[in-house]
């Protein structure tokens, strides 16, 4: 029944359409009116129940059964559709606690099994050769030649070494650790050998840790190591067919962590998007790092395993100030490893871990 009491029919003329101004307003182009959504929560499910909604966009349906008292699960594939909803969200007052978790792994798996493996169950032999021809296809796309007789070092692309990342995980710092001890090892022998200290790091994702890693391996062997993004272009046939397929270097964030009795205090301090990657319009917009910044959480106490988010500072329409500091009072003294994690405004996340150590007074 609509507002008027008259049975609902097939067609649903009664609900407005969102005006411009409206402070439901996401800024996404396919976003429905709360009421729409509302009604057919409302219709299909009781306060408890749980929600599905398979393509959010903005998010309109999770937040429409979070204010009605629902659970809800929701996805989307695209980043910024995903950092839209959980601004969104987080807006809420008195939102419960909710994660957003990356499943990009999934896809990739289903995408390299079929590109590459033969269908069914597979020998070692051929999960090795799937392997080999999805690294052969990564390193093709990047225009760069495979290497032959190195097991971390992939390929080459003119005087630099590249390490291709698997589908499954993050490359770690165990990976880089590895890949570094084999470079250092091949300097100056072989046919292959490399000729410059540099090697390209292509990776789906990236481990939490891998800044300060990456600093002490450059501090240790003078080996360079750029850090750049697998772009999900290359799951799309007619992208790498156009071969533009645009690998960016991950940013650099840095955060200065402090503490003070059971206080700990962390700041952002700085924040580089490498300058190819952003078209000159909007870098001439920018005055001052901290306009890349969209969004920053922490998470006060990481094990290593999923992130919490157990604090943000963004941006909205009414309040476009960002807050560039945090603080957490700890419950307990001892050493704590801090995550901090940087959604730019290209809704690429960067996170970087800092370790503090708070005293009871
Ligand atoms: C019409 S929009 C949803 C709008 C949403 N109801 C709102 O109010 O903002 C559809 C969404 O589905 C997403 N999408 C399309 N194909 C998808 C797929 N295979 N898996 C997940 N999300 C997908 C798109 O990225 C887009 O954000």
């Amino acid at each position: 029944m609509n507002a008027y009491g008259v049975l609902l029919q097939d067609l649903w003329l009664d609900i407005k359409l969102m005006h411009n101004k409206s402070t439901e307003r996401a800024n996404y182009p396919t976003q429905k009116p709360e009421a729409l959504i509302e009604r057919i929560v409302k219709a299909s499910s009781n306060a408890g129940d749980l929600v599905l909604d398979c393509f959010c966009g903005s998010g309109t349906t999770a937040a429409v059964a979070e204010k009605l008292g629902r659970k809800w699960i929701t996805c989307d594939l695209g980043r910024f559709a995903v950092h839209t909803a959980r601004k969104r969200l987080l807006g809420i007052p008195d939102v419960r606690p909710f994660v957003v978790q990356n499943l990009g792994k999934y896809e990739r798996q289903q995408w390299q099994a079929g590109q590459f493996a033969g269908g069914g169950a597979e020998t070692p032999e051929q999960a090795d050769r799937r392997q080999r021809a999805y690294t052969d296809f990564i390193l093709r796309t990047y225009h760069a030649e495979p290497s032959t007789g190195y097991a971390w070092l992939h390929g080459r692309k003119a005087e630099r070494f590249v390490h291709v990342g698997g589908v499954d995980g993050p490359v770690t710092t165990g990976d880089v650790t590895k890949l570094v001890l084999e470079f250092k090892r091949a300097v100056g022998t072989g046919k292959n050998a490399p000729t410059t200290n540099g090697i390209d790091v292509l990776g789906w994702d990236f481990a939490f840790e891998l800044n300060e890693i990456t600093k002490q391996a450059v501090e240790a062997s003078q080996v360079q190591l750029r850090f750049k993004r697998i772009p999900r272009d290359v799951m799309d046939k007619r992208a790498v067919e156009s071969g533009e397929v645009q690998f960016f270097e991950m940013a650099a964030l840095n955060v200065k962590a402090s503490a003070k009795g059971l206080i700990a205090t962390v700041e952002l301090t700085d924040f580089v998007i490498p300058p190819d990657d952003v078209p000159e319009s909007v870098r001439g917009g920018i005055a001052h790092w901290s306009q890349w910044v969209d969004f920053w959480a922490v998470d006060w106490d990481h094990h290593g395993d999923t992130f919490h988010n157990m604090a943000q500072e963004y941006r909205t329409k009414k309040s476009p100030k960002l807050e560039l500091k945090a603080n957490h009072t700890y419950a307990a003294a001892g050493e704590y490893r801090v995550v901090v994690k940087v959604i730019d405004i290209l809704g690429n996340d960067t996170t970087k871990s800092v370790t503090v150590t708070v005293k009871a007074k």
